[in-house]
C-alpha cells in the first residue's frame, strides 16, 4: 500500500527537491493527489458504491448481472485493501478513482458502468459523511467511558474534602468527588454536541452528482436508506459543497479538547511536588534522564497539548471554506486531513485521560489538610453570623474579614482563635460558632441542589453511573 508520497519533511527535502525538479507533471500530481490521506475512506467508498450499484440495478439503469459483478469485484477489492495487497496509485489521484480503476481492471465493462448518475463530488461528500458518522459513534462511546471512570472515582471520593479554588486561591472546601463530577457534566455536553452534529450530518448527498442532479431516474431515498441516512439532501448544490458536518465535528472536538486540557492541567498541578494531591503510577508517567527523583505526568501534558492541533484543525477548515463559491471546488479536498488528525488526537486524549482517572491515587489525608488551610471556612463563619445573629451578609463579611486578619496575625486558623478573640469583634458570638468551622461541617452544609455536600455528590455519582451503565 505504499507507492504514494508521504508528506515532505526536513530530511526528505533533497529527495523532494529532486522530484519537483522532474517538472510540472510531478508537481501537479503532488499537489493534486489526495490518495496519501483519503485512502482512509476506502470502506465508506465501497459501502457507497455498493448502495449506488444496487439502486442503479433496481431502477433498471444497469443490468442485474452488472450489479452482481460490481458487488463481487468490490468485495474482492475490500479484501485486498484489508490484507494490504492493494497498490494505491497517486496517478489515479484519490481513493474513488483508485477503487473504480481497479474494479474495471477486475470485472471489465460492468466496472465502467458504476459511475453512471454520480460524480466524485457527491461520492466524496457521501464517503466523508459516513466516515465522520463512524468517528462520532466511536468517540461518543469513548467519552461515555471517560465519564464512567470519572463518576466511579467520584462515588469513591464523594465525602473526601479538598480545597476548592477560585483564581487558584483557596476558596471553600469541596469534595474530590464533586470536583470530578464537574468534568462529567462537561463531557455530557460534549456528547450532546456530537449527537447534534450527527443528526444534522445524516442526510445523503449521493445522487446530487456533480452539482445539478442527474437525468437518470435514480432513487435517492433508496441509497439514503441503504447507507443509514435519514433522507437525501434536498439541494444538489448544497449536497456537494456543504462541509458544515466536518466543521461542527471539529467545533465539538475543539470544545471537548478544551475540557480535557483543563482536567489534564489539574492533574499536572495535583501531581506537582508542592501539591501532591494525587499520584500517577508508572503507567502514565515517565522518569527524567537526569533527575532521578522525577515522575513526570507526560500523558497529562500531552492531553493538554493536543488541544492545539484540534483547535488548529477547526480554524484551518473554517479558513478553507470561507468564501468558496458554490458548488464543489478542489479547495475542499483539504477538508480531510484536519478531520482525520483531530479525530485521532481526540480519541487518544480521551483514552489517556480515562486511563489516568482510573490510575490516579489521591492522597485524601493531604487534600483534607489543605482543604482546611487558607481560611477556607471563612464563608461558613460569615453565614453563621447571618443565620444565628441575623446580621446582614455584608456586615457579617466585614466581621469575618477582621477575624481572618486576627487569625493571620496570630498564625492560626479561624478554628484556632479563642472565643474571646471572636467576641472582641462581635460580642454576641457564642462557642457554637466553632461547629461550622471544620471542613466536614462546611462541605456537609452545602446541601443546595448542585452543591458539594457528600450526600449530594454520592447521589449524583450514582445517577451518572446508572445512566452510563
Ligand atoms: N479527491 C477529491 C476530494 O477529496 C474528490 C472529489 C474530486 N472532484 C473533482 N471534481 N475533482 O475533494
Amino acid at each position: 500500500m505504499s507507492d504514494t508520497p508521504t508528506p515532505p519533511d526536513a530530511e526528505a527535502n533533497l529527495q523532494w527537491g529532486g522530484r519537483f525538479a522532474a517538472g510540472p507533471s510531478a508537481i501537479m500530481q503532488e499537489i493534486n493527489a489526495s490518495i496519501g490521506f483519503d485512502r482512509k475512506l476506502w470502506r465508506q467508498d465501497i459501502q457507497g458504491s455498493l448502495a449506488h450499484a444496487a439502486m442503479l440495478a433496481k431502477m433498471g439503469i444497469i443490468a442485474p448481472a452488472d450489479e452482481r459483478d460490481i458487488a463481487t469485484g468490490l468485495a474482492a477489492i475490500a479484501a485486498d485493501i484489508e490484507a494490504g495487497r492493494f497498490t494505491f496509485d497517486a496517478a489515479l489521484e484519490d481513493i474513488h478513482m483508485n477503487i473504480e480503476a481497479r474494479l474495471s481492471e477486475r470485472i471489465g465493462e460492468a466496472g465502467k458502468r458504476l459511475h453512471t448518475a454520480r460524480s466524485r463530488n457527491d461520492q466524496v461528500a457521501t464517503d466523508f459523511r459516513l466516515w465522520v458518522r463512524d468517528a462520532i459513534d466511536g468517540l461518543d462511546a469513548q467519552i461515555a467511558d471517560a465519564m464512567r471512570a470519572l463518576a466511579s472515582r467520584a462515588a469513591e471520593h464523594a465525602a473526601d474534602p479538598m480545597p476548592g479554588f477560585t483564581h487558584l486561591q483557596t476558596a471553600q472546601p469541596v469534595t474530590f468527588g464533586h470536583h470530578l463530577l464537574a468534568y462529567v457534566e462537561m463531557l455530557a455536553r460534549d456528547r450532546g454536541r456530537l449527537a447534534d452534529c450527527r443528526r444534522r450530518l445524516n442526510e445523503c448527498p449521493l445522487g446530487a452528482a456533480a452539482l445539478a442532479g442527474t437525468s437518470f431516474a435514480i432513487d435517492r431515498d433508496a441509497t439514503a436508506a441503504a447507507l443509514g441516512f435519514y433522507r437525501p439532501a434536498a439541494n444538489s448544490l448544497d449536497a456537494v459543497s456543504d462541509r458544515d458536518f466536518a466543521l461542527e465535528f471539529l467545533a465539538a472536538a475543539a470544545i471537548s479538547a478544551v475540557h480535557l486540557s483543563r482536567l489534564a492541567e489539574e492533574i499536572v498541578i495535583w501531581c506537582s511536588a508542592p501539591f501532591r494531591f494525587i499520584r500517577l503510577s508508572d503507567a502514565y508517567t515517565t522518569g527524567s534522564s537526569i533527575m532521578p527523583q522525577k515522575r513526570n505526568p507526560d500523558a497529562a501534558e500531552l492531553v493538554r497539548a493536543k488541544t492545539g492541533r484540534i483547535t488548529g484543525a477547526l480554524v484551518g477548515l473554517l479558513t478553507v471554506m470561507k468564501g468558496l463559491p458554490l458548488a464543489y471546488a478542489k479547495d475542499m479536498q483539504e477538508d480531510k486531513e484536519p478531520v482525520f488528525d483531530a479525530a485521532a488526537a481526540w480519541a487518544l486524549a480521551l483514552a489517556a485521560l480515562a486511563g489516568m482517572v482510573r490510575d490516579l491515587a489521591p492522597d485524601t489525608a493531604r487534600m483534607r489538610i489543605f482543604a482546611a488551610s487558607g481560611f477556607a471556612t471563612a464563608t461558613d463563619l460569615a453565614d453563621w453570623l447571618v443565620r444565628v445573629l441575623a446580621l446582614p451578609f455584608r456586615t457579617a463579611h466585614h466581621i469575618t474579614g477582621r477575624l481572618v486578619a486576627r487569625a493571620e496575625a496570630q498564625g492560626v486558623d479561624l478554628a484556632g482563635l479563642t472565643l474571646a478573640d471572636m467576641q472582641a469583634e462581635e460580642p454576641r458570638i457564642t462557642a457554637a460558632v466553632f461547629s461550622v468551622l471544620t471542613v466536614d461541617a462546611s462541605v456537609a452544609s452545602r446541601t443546595s441542589y448542585g452543591g458539594t455536600a457528600p450526600a449530594n455528590v454520592a447521589r449524583q455519582a450514582r445517577r451518572w453511573l446508572e445512566a452510563l451503565a
